[in-house]
């Protein structure tokens, strides 16, 4: 198998006339790299291929799918409704950003998605999911959104990146916009960040010639990591997705958990829906402790581990864990709609067995014991 980088910025040309004619098929003439470029060009085929859509575009990462998505598809007096679990930087975006530029932002409670009708507006252009949320994993109702949307002629986007294509196809749910930091699952190494978006046609010759002058594109050496990650995304996720699913239900049975936030899990609110609208379930999920331990038993907790790491990111080949009970404390609304708890742990399981995690966990549990008797 031969695999092309196609580093060059430039292509040139044998005569002017070639130039110009190659110039005149616009985002389809291969000229300018940050317009188009053929390692990308592969990329986004398999992705559009995946996601079941007529175009993908590359960009340098998810924020800038994200950001292109929400600039190209808005203006000023525009009105978006977005789940108010969304990842954090989109609602910097949104709050920011989008604010300033005259588009009114209204977050909505994920438990309103099965019926969002009495949030429509006359002025409402746009509906934005993330769909499961990647703090407590909530599902969304994408066909009750769709359906609504469509009735209005609203356009809808979702971040599908906890599910990837490959467990949930969005646009077959009627989805107009699917983003992705393929950062994540996608490429799978942490070695590369990377974000895509796939839509179709009418809406790609909206939003990519917003990509192409908003510059964020993908570079090709990162493309090519993004296919090569993507390459191997069916073992990883089937191997990381069963490991953390095995590992939610172990958690369970421990007494200091509370309760396990996964998709999988049977008592999951929202776990038939999930079921309707994925074909499977990835590695990040969290767990709440009870009752709730001071901080310095929290950090013994995650201190003590080895296979996981202490970091940011997730959906890369190794295991990590964030203590993420202190998120949102300045906005309780946001705390309370995404059920965050005092004591809360974010956990994205890797390609170790299954035995070395639970055993790493078990140490863990006992040093916060340990801190914990020593308050006593
Ligand atoms: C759900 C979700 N969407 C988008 C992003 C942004 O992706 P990137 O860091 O590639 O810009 C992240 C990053 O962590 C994320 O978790």
């Amino acid at each position: 198998m031969v695999s092309l980088i196609g580093v060059s910025t430039l292509f040139s040309f044998e005569s002017y006339q070639d130039f110009l004619d190659e110039r005149a098929k616009g985002a389809a003439g291969i000229v300018y790299s940050r317009v188009r470029n053929p390692t990308r060009d592969a990329l986004e085929a398999k992705i559009a291929f995946l996601e079941q859509a007529d175009h993908a575009i590359g960009f340098a990462s998810g924020m800038g799918a994200i950001s292109t998505a929400l600039l190209a598809l808005l203006k000023a007096g525009d009105h978006l409704l977005i789940a108010m679990c969304c990842y954090g930087p989109t609602r910097a975006l949104c709050d920011i950003l989008l604010g300033r530029l005259g588009i009114e932002v209204e977050y909505f409670d994920v438990a309103e998605s099965h019926d969002l009708s009495g949030r429509i507006k006359p002025n409402t252009r746009a509906i934005y999911l993330e769909s499961p949320g990647t703090f407590t994993m909530q599902i969304q109702d994408i066909r009750a959104v769709t359906r609504l949307a469509r009735a209005h002629n609203i356009v809808t986007i979702i971040d599908n990146t906890w599910a990837t294509p490959l467990y949930q196809q969005p646009i077959t749910l009627g989805v107009d916009v699917v983003v992705h930091t393929a950062t994540k699952y996608i490429a799978g190494h942490s070695d590369v960040t990377a974000g895509m978006l796939a839509c179709n046609a009418d809406l790609y010759r909206i939003i990519q010639p917003v990509a192409e002058i908003l510059g964020g594109t993908l570079a090709p050496d990162d493309a090519y990591l993004v296919m090569r990650g993507l390459r191997t995304l069916a073992i990883r996720l089937e191997r990381q997705g069963a490991t953390a699913l095995a590992l939610a239900r172990w958690l369970q049975s421990r007494p200091e958990v509370q309760r396990v936030y996964h998709p999988g899990l049977p008592d999951f609110p929202g776990y038939e829906l999930a079921a309707s609208q994925m074909s499977g379930t990835s590695g990040l999920f969290s767990v709440a402790l009870h009752p709730p331990a001071p901080d310095a038993a929290q950090h013994a907790f995650v201190n003590a581990l080895s296979y996981f790491s202490i970091g940011v990111s997730w959906g890369g080949f190794e295991s990590l864990i964030m203590p993420i009970g202190d998120s949102y404390r300045e906005a309780p609304q946001i705390r309370r709609s995404m059920g965050i708890q005092d004591e809360m742990y974010r956990i994205s399981v890797g390609l170790e067995s299954l035995a070395d995690l639970i055993a790493d966990l078990e140490w863990g549990f006992a040093a916060r014991k340990a801190v914990l008797a020593r308050m006593e």
